[in-house]
């Protein structure tokens, strides 16, 4: 695993670059650690409050600690209205957690997500950006087992 300094160090000299660095980060970790955003601060020279406000703001980038796993459940309308909250409660079921958290095993983390292009089959969920189309609850196990 790349050691967070290097990455942010590649992209101090670009416009724009701590949320390059950010993106980097994630791909690396899965999420944001707490050394990187001071880190990131004194790089691109703002403060860590800045540069903590800049990796909440936005919604694809996290600062919490998250599953190998991303299993994101689209909460757009037409994925609303196609029953996403019944997908919903059973991955909670199914996996012992609530939406936002993650397992203790460190391997699942559920997330809402806004659409993501496939409304054609609805309800989508992701899977570490892979899209699984017209789920149904009954669906749950069997798209859980191909990541165990
Ligand atoms: S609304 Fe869910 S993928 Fe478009």
């Amino acid at each position: 695993m790349a050691n967070f300094r290097d990455i942010i160090g590649a992209f101090k000299d670009k416009p724009g670059g701590i949320i390059e660095a950010y993106h980097a980060l994630q791909k690396e970790y899965n999420y944001i650690p707490k050394g990187a955003v001071a880190e990131a601060a004194r790089v691109f020279g703002i403060s860590e409050a800045q540069a903590y406000g800049v990796a909440t703001f936005y919604s694809y980038l996290a600062t919490e600690p998250r599953g190998k796993y991303i299993i994101r459940i689209c909460e757009s309308a037409p994925c609303h209205i196609a029953g996403a909250d019944q997908v919903i409660k059973a991955f909670e079921r199914h996996l012992g957690i609530k939406i936002g958290e993650t397992t203790p095993d460190g391997k699942f983390t559920l997330e809402f997500a806004e659409c993501v292009g496939q409304c054609q089959e609805t309800p989508v969920v992701t899977i570490n950006s892979v899209p699984y189309v017209g789920i149904t609850p009954e669906d749950v196990p069997a798209v859980l087992d191909k990541c165990r």
